[in-house]
């Protein structure tokens, strides 16, 4: 059993920390748009997984890589690195070092049986190919990340940045399910901008 509800709550934790240190509003206005993301790819994570049939727990697992694909992101902003550089620091890359050099993933799960899954999914999900050598379990998630993924940078491409003039605009236009928003207590994010 995972804890998405812990998992949820320590993921917030964690955004907070750069919600509340954010240099100008436009750094601020891509940690929203990336928490709101990683909810939203979750939530893809879990309609994929069901509709594969997984059990309860590969689901939450499915789940938990979902919300935890893009944990690099966070720091990748607050360093002097252009965000859209990916040649210069690779987000998934980071997010891994996050989680298991430095003991993040602690937080989420206690149990280690999943952690060549979840670092092998999160690290390969933004690569132009899965490499060769992947079981079929880590095969299996590493797929459903990156097609929750894609599926989610379609729908920010076609409903809100094609729809929206500016970054803060692609962020307030920014939805995600009443279902999800109850379960994260998400506000609407913009408004904590200072001036
Ligand atoms: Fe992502």
């Amino acid at each position: 059993m995972i804890n998405l509800e812990k998992c949820k709550e320590e993921f917030l934790r964690y955004v907070r920390v750069f919600e509340e240190e954010y240099e100008d509003e436009e750094e601020y206005i891509k940690i929203e748009r990336k928490k709101l993301h990683s909810i939203r790819v979750m939530e893809r994570c879990e309609e994929i997984a069901k509709a594969l049939n997984l059990n309860e727990e590969q689901t939450e697992l499915a789940c938990l890589i979902g919300l935890l694909h893009d944990i690099g992101r966070f720091e990748q902003y607050t360093r002097n690195v252009a965000y859209l550089n990916e040649m210069l620091l690779d987000h998934a890359k980071l997010g891994v070092d996050i989680l298991f050099k430095k003991g993040l993933i602690r937080k989420f799960i206690e149990d280690e049986k999943y952690d060549k899954i979840i670092e092998l999914a999160i690290v390969n999900h933004n690569k132009y190919k899965i490499p060769e050598g992947l079981n079929k379990e880590e095969l299996l998630f590493s797929k459903i990340i990156r097609d929750a993924d894609k599926l989610d940078i379609l729908y920010e491409g076609a409903e809100i940045f094609w729809n929206s003039k500016t970054e803060k605009e692609n962020v307030e236009n920014s939805k995600i399910s009443v279902k999800i928003g109850q379960l994260f207590k998400v506000e609407r994010p913009i408004k904590k901008v200072r001036k």
